[in-house]
């Protein structure tokens, strides 16, 4: 059966001190009760190796939010699958707008970096998500289809199994404006239908498909509630512990 998550984004925020001060927190706040599923968090490359040092992976899993499209080399400024790996974060974050958006990821480099993640024992969390203009247009379903086919279809079932997918519309991403629990039911049975067509029922009732955008403990609960919503990628509302263990406690 798919698992529940909730895995947080930090995006570009907090110092290293600020970080590790809040991975603790995360940490020691979830010790505190018994979580209904797995917790991730995603941060800075530079955060990686000191917030390992401070948490347990056991309570709270370590993840990066992204990766580099090559191997090892003169890449300069780049960051390996490898590399963060070798960290000891588990998941990778990849395909997140804000990288298509601002630099220019396209469905071939997202390729790479996702063979280069799954090669290095990584779990990616990859994301997909339509533009306004998409969702007012009505495109919405195929351009989220187009993502998943573009950037996933080349994988084999088991590799495909290791994916957890992460529905972001664009629209709903640090606007405070959700996607309603419908909307986003809608595109995960969508999401779903579009895998099994694919890799078949059993694989894609298997696959994780989180729903990311101004999620946050007012609204978590009714989007987690919808049977195809299995948890949540939080940018915003990751940044205190007390905000995130309201996400968490959801479930
Ligand atoms: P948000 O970001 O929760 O701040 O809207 C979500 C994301 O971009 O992963």
């Amino acid at each position: 059966m798919r698992k529940n998550i909730v895995a947080g984004n930090w995006k570009m925020n907090t110092t290293v001190p600020e970080g590790v001060a809040l991975a603790k927190q995360v940490c020691d706040d979830l010790k505190g009760f018994k979580a209904n599923c797995d917790v991730v968090i995603c941060v800075p490359f530079t955060h990686l190796c000191p917030v390992n040092d401070v948490i347990d992976q056991a309570v709270v899993g370590l993840g990066a939010e992204n990766c580099a499209d090559h191997k090892s080399g003169a890449y300069t400024g780049e960051v390996s699958a490898a590399m963060v790996a070798s960290t000891g974060a588990k998941y990778v974050i990849l395909g997140h707008s804000e990288r298509r958006q601002y630099y220019g990821e396209t469905a071939e480099t997202l390729r790479e970096k996702v063979a280069l993640a799954l090669e290095n024992g990584l779990t990616p969390i990859f994301c997909i998500g339509e533009v306004l203009e998409e969702r007012e247009n009505g495109t919405f379903n195929e351009v989220v289809k187009a993502q998943i086919v573009d950037g996933l279809f080349n994988l084999s079932a088991e590799d495909f199994g290791r994916i957890i997918l992460a529905y972001e519309p664009v629209w709903a991403i640090g606007t405070g404006k959700t996607a309603t629990p419908d909307q986003a039911e809608d595109m995960h049975a969508h999401i779903r239908a579009v895998i099994a067509d694919k890799y078949g029922k059993e694989v894609a009732e298997n696959t994780s498909i989180l729903y990311g955008g101004s999620c946050k403990p007012s609204n978590a609960a009714e989007l987690f509630a919808k049977p195809d919503i299995d948890g949540g990628l939080i940018g915003g509302a990751s940044l205190k512990s007390a905000d995130f263990m309201g996400i968490v406690k959801a479930f």
